[in-house]
This record gives C-alpha cells, structure tokens and sequence, in this order.
C-alpha cells in the first residue's frame, strides 16, 4: 500500500477591500472539488485560505471609511462565512495576511533572502503628492494621455488608445486622491534580484520542466525570460528585478532594519499562504516546521490567469532563496465570463451574485455541477450561459441522475420493506461497466478535469436509464409472478445509483450527504467503486433529493439591481480643478435667432417666501410690467431653487432678469411661469454659492435684455 498524499492546497487570497463575486467562488468550488475528491482516495489535506489585507487601495479605502485598517479588513473578512458556507466551500483555515505569523514569516523569508546577496537598495525617482504626503501607486495617478491626448487616463496605460507609459509620461499629471499636481521625489527602494543568474537559472528549470504548471501557462512564462515590457513601454531582455518595497505610510509589514520601509503588498501576500498553514497546524497542536520538511508534503497553488507572474516567478524564487519548500504545483484557470459578456475578473465583480444566487433558494450544487461540467483544468476561459445552466442542471443532473433514484426506490420501499435482493446476470454486466470507468473518473479528477469527470459519468448515467427503459420496472410491479425480477431491477438501479453518487461526490458533497442517509451506508470513498450493498441491505425512505432550476429563478438572478454596484477595487478620485471658465466647458454656438427665441425681462420681485417642504426653493411673485385681461397690473410666479443663497427679506423690491417666454411648468408647490436668472460654478462643490443677476438702475420692469 502506498503511503497516502499528503498536500497542502491553496486559492489566491482575495484582497480585503470588497466581497467575494462569482470569479472567487468558481476559484473556491475548483479547488474544494479536487481537495474532496483527494480526500477520498484517502489523502491527507490541509485546504487554507486567508485574507490579503495590505497595500495602498485598502489603506486608502479604509481611512474613507473611517476605520483603521485593521478595522475595515476585519469587517470584510466577518462577511466571508455566508459564502462558504453557502457553496459547501470546505477551508480548514482562513486566515489573514496581517496576522503575526505572516509579519514574522515574511520578515524572515527576506532575511533569508538578504543573506543569500538577492536583495539590493536602489534610488528611484517618483511622483509624491504634496498634500497627501505620500508616493503615489501608478493607479493613483491621472493625466492626459500623451498619445491621444485622451484625458483622465492612469498612470501605467492609457485605456483608450491603449498605449503603455510610465506616470511620467502623463500630460498634466494629477493625484486621484487630492487632485494635487504631484512632485517628483527619489527614494530609496529594495528590489530582489530575479535577473542574478542563479535565479534566472531556477525559474527557467522550475517552470519549463513540465511538471509544476500547465503547458500552456509555461509557454506563456518562457517569454518573459526573453523579453519584458518596461513601465514606459519599452523592451528589455530577461527577467528584470522586483521592487519590493514602499514608503510609509503604508498598511504593511515593516521590512526589518529600514525604517519607514514596508513590504509591497505582493510580497507578503502569498506567505499568507504558509502562515495560514501555520496558524492551522499549531491550533492543532502540530508542528509546523516538521510539516513542511516532509519530503513527501505537495504544496498546490490554485490561482486565476491575471497572477501568473507572481505565482510561477516571484514566488517559487522566494521560497528556493530562502532555503524553502517550492510549490509543486500552480494550477491556473481562465476567467468566468456571463453570457459571453463581460470578464468576471477581480476587478469587475458584476453579473452573477453569489448571495443573490444563494437568496433566491438557487441550489448551490447546481452552480457547482455546472462549473464543474465546464472546467476541464487547463488555462482557458468559461462561460455562464443561464440556457445551458438549467439544460444541463434539469435535464443531466436531475433528469439522467437523481431520476435513477426516484423510479426504483419508491418499489423497493413499498414491495420489499426497503430490502434490496440478488443482482443477476445483465444487472452485474451494468454494475461492472460502471465499475471499470472507476479510474477513468479518478484521473479527470486528479488532473482537475471534472468536465471529464462529469461526462464519463452522465454516459454512464444513460447507460443505467436504458436498463430502466429496457426493463420497466412500473410494468414488471403490475405483473404477477414478476416480482424477484423487479427486485433484481431496482436493485441493480439503486447500486448503480450509489457508484454515480461516489462519482459526483467532490462536485456534490451536500447531495452524497443525502444519498449516504437514504442508502444507509458510511461515508462513501473511492474504495466503494470496487464494493456492492448487496443483497438483503435495507435502504432508507427514498425523498426527494433535487428539485429542477425554475427559469423564474434564473430571470430573477439577472435582474438588474436597482443601482449599480461600484467595482469592489475602483478608486474614487478626485477630479483635477477644471481648467474652463467657471468650471464647465462653453456651450456649443448657437445663432443670434437661436438666441431671439429667449425673450429676458427685467422683472421686479414684488414678494418673496420659502416654500413649506422644500429646503431648496424660494418663491417668487414678480412683476414684469404685464396687465391682466381686467386691466389691472398681473404678476407671474416662480419657484426658483436659491433659498440657499437668500433670505426672502432680502429680496423684496430688487431687480433682476427673468427668461419670460419659458414654457410653465407645473410643480408639487404650484405652477411656475418662468425663470429667474442667477451664476454659479460648475463645480458647486469646490464653489459653493448662488447669485441672482441684478440690472444697473434705470431698468424697469418688463424691459427686454437683449
Ligand atoms: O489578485 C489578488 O486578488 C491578490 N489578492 C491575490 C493574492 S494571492 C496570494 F499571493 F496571496
Ligand atoms: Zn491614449
């Protein structure tokens, strides 16, 4: 007997500035499958995840909030259970990247690191925001793009033309966070030396060995060894140094003996893998350090395609340089896209809400057979297609599977007190078809190929339904003398049903759950593939153990909400002071009839009082010279948005101008029949303050402004 695997399994740890969206949860579901389909074949797992809380865009997030950083990622990380729990996501751990055993693991890897001459100091120069005082991440800063001039472009690439520059490169540069205009200051800055030979010798080893990444993702790697994009656009042959550090202030660990310096988010954040390991092993009592050491312990990393570099450069060097364990495996998958729509990558976290999915009573085993029915363990994208979703749910899941159940338990319970009988011989030749696709299964599984692992066993499936079709156990109840070979029918159903149910086990653990119940038996493991219940096993009362996706449930999960949800890692900035005059663009020319048509009155504001309800208007009753049809003088009234400029007292027996001829409108106060004429800024904000025109004395009333 083969000693069992033993393995230490990860997904990318999500930032903490946002909830998880469905790009995380198909990560999470990938990686619970295999670890539970490892689990079965007897495997030994520890299956982490943890927070990653540092780095500028939580600081920044957390401080407009109000909280401290340490606050803002506890408050997000309290929201994680509904999720897990929710899609059966089994972590052993979570954990987060600002625990104490994450500074104190990141602080050794680079002391480590140090020791070996792989970390040097550099001066570089970059932009500073003055009243912020602090360096500014690329993201941070805005400007004019320098090719197409397209305005309020970030710092690193231009999203219109597409064009690659470094900040400095920007047009009139300003700080989305202040809207300053940046300085440029030099600082010093730790980097790690991946171009030294000896790195660039491992990492081209480690990744082009064909065994730690997918072959399409080390061709992918192989070029960065050549050549690499430079910040401002250029080219550079090899693997260039990493900077890894920031200046203060920044939520982070500090780097040891340089005060004020801080580890860039990206360094520390995968050790969060290993200390949420840590902070595991040692709530069990166990120790960490002999774990690791274990020659035969795998470390598997599942990651999206967006962090390759991370995963398969900087992170394997770091472990090898600093005398430690190197992954063994980096499985990376695609993007989930929705309705061939938009990417639901990190940053983009629209489309399909997994709490939204979960409130509307959305059977979580659905979503997981169906992502588990696409995903194939290679690097490529998938699609949710809500028509494909509810064809493969109701009409393979439901309809080939779990129908199996309910057509032969329902006579084994009421005919045979829930005995199962003797299987003869056409029975045993279904039996041992499913038995002998047994490894074939497995071996998707393992190569994280469920889509595999889904059809072989649907075929499978149908192969059992064309028994139950071929032998009609609803004909054979009626007929007398038949009733050994309905037994032997059922029984053969329900055995089948159970190899199935193994098969699907680490998409479907909640339903496996289920079906151990109903059929009486332990736990099932991959040992059972090759077990029968056998004859004279009393199985329980069959219920029902899947409803059907309802498309009403599908229309109300892509409904839209009521208000768009900002992306959960956008910047809010601050828009640069406006260089128009009175903070809008002119408006468009028009002709002088354009302009005739607008006929302005010096009008006299005879009354004036606050509206009940409304904070915001004033109204008016202002005489323009006009007579009434009794001949007698007529005033007009008009509500007029300036209460927060002026007391009514203070407007009695002025002048001012009135667009005369606008066409009445009709208000929740009354109806108002005109306009009166005032300035403002058009940043209101920057430039609060309202102010009504008033002509140079000798206008009267009704006078035409022209
Ligand atoms: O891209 C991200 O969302 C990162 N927070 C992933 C980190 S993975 C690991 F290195 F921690
Ligand atoms: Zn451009």
């Amino acid at each position: 007997m083969p000693s069992p695997r033993k393995l230490f399994v990860t997904t990318a740890l999500p930032y903490a500035n946002g909830n998880f969206h469905i790009g995380h949860i198909m990560e999470y579901i990938q990686a619970d499958t295999w670890v539970r389909f490892q689990r079965m074949q007897g495997a030994q797992v520890n299956f982490v995840g943890a927070d990653d809380a540092h780095g500028a865009p939580i600081m920044i997030a957390a401080e407009k909030a109000g909280k401290t950083p340490q606050q803002f990622v506890a408050d997000i990380a309290a929201g994680r259970k509904p999720y897990l729990d929710g899609f059966h996501i089994a972590f052993d751990n979570w954990h987060s990247t600002d625990a104490p055993e994450n500074h104190q693991l990141a602080q050794d890897i680079y002391r480590d690191l140090k020791a070996a001459g792989l970390i040097e100091t550099r001066t570089i120069e970059q932009f500073f925001d003055p009243e912020k005082n602090m360096f500014l991440p690329d993201r941070y800063i805005k400007g004019e793009c320098p090719k197409c001039h397209a305005k309020d472009q970030y710092g690193d690439n231009c999203e219109v033309c597409g064009t690659v520059y470094a900040p400095t490169d920007l047009i009139a540069p300003y700080s989305a966070l202040s809207g300053a205009q940046p300085v440029l200051k030099s600082s010093e800055h730790f980097f790690f030396k991946l171009s030294d030979p000896r790195c660039v010798a491992f990492l081209e080893q480690w990744t082009q060995n064909g065994v730690h990444v997918q072959p399409e993702v080390a061709n992918k790697v192989k070029e960065w060894f050549t050549v690499r994009t430079n910040p401002d656009g250029s080219t550079s042959e090899g693997l260039g140094d990493w900077d890894i550090s920031r200046d203060a202030p920044y939520f982070g660990i500090e780097i040891p003996d340089a005060p004020g310096k801080y580890f860039y988010v990206w360094l520390d954040a995968p050790v969060g893998y290993l200390a949420s390991l840590k902070n595991l092993l040692e709530k069990r009592g166990e120790d960490y350090d002999a774990y690791m050491a274990d020659p035969a312990l795998e470390q598997v990393h599942f990651i999206g395609k967006d962090i390759v570099t991370f995963h398969t450069l900087f992170w394997p060097a770091m472990l090898k340089f600093s005398g430690r364990k190197t992954p063994d495996k980096v499985c990376v998958h695609g993007f989930l896209t929705v309705n061939n729509g938009e990417k639901m990558s990190k940053s983009r976290g629209t489309g399909l809400d997994p709490l939204k999915y979960l409130s509307l009573g959305m059977n979580p085993e659905w979503l997981r057979y169906y992502l588990a029915a696409k995903l194939n363990g290679r690097n490529e994208d998938i699609d949710f297609n809500p028509a494909d979703f509810m064809a493969r749910v109701n009409s393979d899941l439901v309809g080939k599977f779990i129908n199996i159940a309910s057509r032969a338990a329902g006579f084994v319970a009421k005919r045979f007190d829930g005995r199962l009988g003797a299987v003869s011989h056409d029975g045993e030749v279904l039996l041992c078809t499913l038995r002998q696709q047994a490894d074939t299964v497995f071996d998707a599984y393992d190569k994280r190929d469920t889509a595999r692992a889904v059809r072989e066993t649907m075929l499978l499936a149908d192969r059992v339904n064309e028994y139950v079709d071929a032998n009609k156990p609803w004909e054979l109840a009626k007929q007398e003398g038949q009733e050994l070979r309905l037994q032997d029918v059922c029984t053969t159903c329900i055995e089948a049903f159970r190899l199935l149910a193994l098969y699907l086990k680490p998409v479907l653990p909640a339903l496996a759950a289920q079906v151990e119940a109903f059929l009486n038996v332990p736990p099932l493991s991959s040992a059972d593939a090759h077990t029968l219940l056998g004859a004279g096993h009393a199985i329980g009362a069959y219920q029902h153990l899947m409803q059907r996706v309802d498309v009403k449930q599908l229309e109300a999960l892509f409904e839209a909400p009521a208000q768009a949800e900002s992306r959960p890692d956008a910047i809010e900035t601050v828009a640069p002071p406006s260089q128009d005059p009175g903070g809008e663009p002119i408006a468009p020319t028009i002709t002088i009839d354009d302009f005739a048509k607008i006929d302005l009155r010096i009008a006299k504001i005879v009354a004036c009082q606050a509206v009940e309800g409304s904070k915001k208007l004033l109204q008016l009753t202002l005489d323009v010279g006009e007579t009434g049809a009794d001949g007698q003088p007529a005033t007009r009234n008009v509500f007029s948005g300036i209460a927060s400029a002026y007391r009514p007292e203070q407007l009695v027996g002025k002048l001012t101008v009135m667009v005369a001829n606008l066409a009445p409108r009709k208000m929740k106060f009354g109806l108002s029949e005109g306009m009166v004429l005032a300035a403002s800024h058009g940043d209101e904000k920057a430039h609060p303050g309202i102010h009504l025109l008033e002509p140079w004395p000798g206008a009267t009333p009704g006078m035409r402004v022209r």
